[in-house]
């Protein structure tokens, strides 16, 4: 059992590191924030300062309430304090060589009660844990950015967790004031797999030519009711981190054709055109007179919307399907992971089951790629009559 008062040990004061110390201390934790780079943990510092300063500008917070979180986090350069906490998680660099390396370190140090974790979001837990003497005691806890904001934090056992570790972990992460889902250890998680055809098949249908990045996300926030498109979200995110997670989980998958990463976006990465963070992606930010207005052509933004919907809700099947998470999860990890308007199975049940169906098996006929095969529990529902949420 993590105990309510336990210290929190933060390794990596990068932008998910700082924001899960600051979510901790908030809850009245006392944190060590750790990073190997000085320089980064005065950067985390005055970031910190600065957001919660903002926090007082705004009335959030009290000046008082902000004392006491920064008061509370101490920014460390060694991780040999961590021998008080009850619970570490690390959010370092995504390199496995690198996470074993620091897990290893960190066992010496620990005490043998100390719940261990890593915020990785594509890296096996599994593979993390095998640096570990005691892997029963390692799981992954995958908060969102930024986390202080999201609500949502996946919490995924590997082969090894204990499962009182487990549960005792979601129970405390719970107590942030967040909402925890379960996943299995596989590729992506539960939000990182089920979100793939958001990115994949917008880009699939402007590679196709039959809108341009502008209309497709013209449609999906004014039809679908999606706080961002999805070419908004990529240049946002950055296309680098974008084409990084689709290849790790298109190689993870076994080259499954349904995560196939796309040319348009990987010619983006190669011409440095990262979106937001360097001025240019799909649209221009450095001059706005050069970016496209969508076309707003209502039937053609509903056939984008369907399309794109469509291929969500038979990924969150196939979630199910395989026993990624359970019907509930799967709704709540999209809704509180990345904002989703809707719960997708929720969605298909308004829909009507066998109409995404109908959808999915017309793509399947039109382009007799395996890409979009309709989910054998989608199949089966219909055939017998079901839906995700019975009354
Ligand atoms: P970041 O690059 O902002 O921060 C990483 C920090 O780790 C840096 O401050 C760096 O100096 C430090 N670091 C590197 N090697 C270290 C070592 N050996 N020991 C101690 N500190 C070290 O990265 P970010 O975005 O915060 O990601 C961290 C982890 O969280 C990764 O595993 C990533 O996959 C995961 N993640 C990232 C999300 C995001 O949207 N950025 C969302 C959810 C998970």
């Amino acid at each position: 059992m993590i105990s309510n008062d336990a210290k929190i040990g933060v390794i990596g004061a990068g932008t998910m590191g700082t924001g899960i110390a600051q979510v901790a201390a908030t809850q009245g934790h006392h944190v060590f924030l750790y990073d190997a780079y000085p320089q980064q943990l005065e950067k985390s510092k005055a970031g910190l300062e600065s957001i919660l300063a903002r926090q007082v500008e705004k009335e959030r917070m009290t000046q008082k309430e902000v004392d006491g979180i920064l008061n509370r986090i101490n920014f460390v350069d060694n991780i040999t304090g961590f021998g008080e906490c009850g619970f570490v998680i690390e959010a370092i660099v995504e390199d496995l060589d690198i996470k074993k390396d620091t897990f290893a370190r960190l066992e010496g140090i620990v005490s043998k009660d100390c719940v261990l974790a890593s915020n990785t979001s594509s890296l096996s837990v599994a593979a993390i844990s095998s640096a570990l003497k005691k892997p029963e005691r390692f799981l992954g806890v995958h908060f969102f950015n930024p986390a202080p904001l999201m609500k949502l934090v996946e919490i995924i056992p590997g082969i090894a967790t204990d499962k009182q570790v487990f549960e005792s972990t979601k129970t405390f992460i719970k107590s942030w004031d967040k909402i925890t889902v379960s996943g299995k250890d596989t590729p992506g998680f539960i939000v990182n797999r089920v979100a793939r055809p958001f990115y994949g098949e917008a880009l699939r249908i402007y590679e196709e030519g039959i809108a341009d990045a502008a209309t497709i996300d013209w449609a999906m926030k004014e039809i679908g009711g999606f706080r961002m498109g999805p070419f908004e979200l990529m240049d946002l995110i950055g296309h680098d981190v974008n084409y990084e997670v689709t290849s790790t989980v298109f190689e993870a998958f076994y080259y499954d054709p349904r995560f196939k990463p796309s040319f348009a976006q990987k010619r983006m990465v190669e011409a440095g055109w990262l979106g937001r963070k360097s001025g240019r992606g799909f649209y221009n930010y450095n001059d706005d007179t050069k970016n496209p207005e969508p076309t707003k052509d209502k039937q053609l933004g509903q056939k984008i919307f369907n399309r794109i919907l469509t291929m969500l809700i038979n990924e969150a099947c196939d979630a199910v399907f395989m026993n990624i998470a359970s019907v509930e999860d799967v709704d709540l990890a999209m809704q509180n992971g990345v904002n989703y308007p809707k719960g997708l199975l929720q969605w298909a049940d308004e829909i009507g089951l066998k109409n995404v169906l109908d959808r999915m098996t017309a793509l399947q006929v039109e382009y007799r790629e395996d890409r979009y095969r309709p989910n054998p529990l989608l199949k089966k529902m219909v055939a017998d009559g079901k839906s995700f949420y019975e009354e």
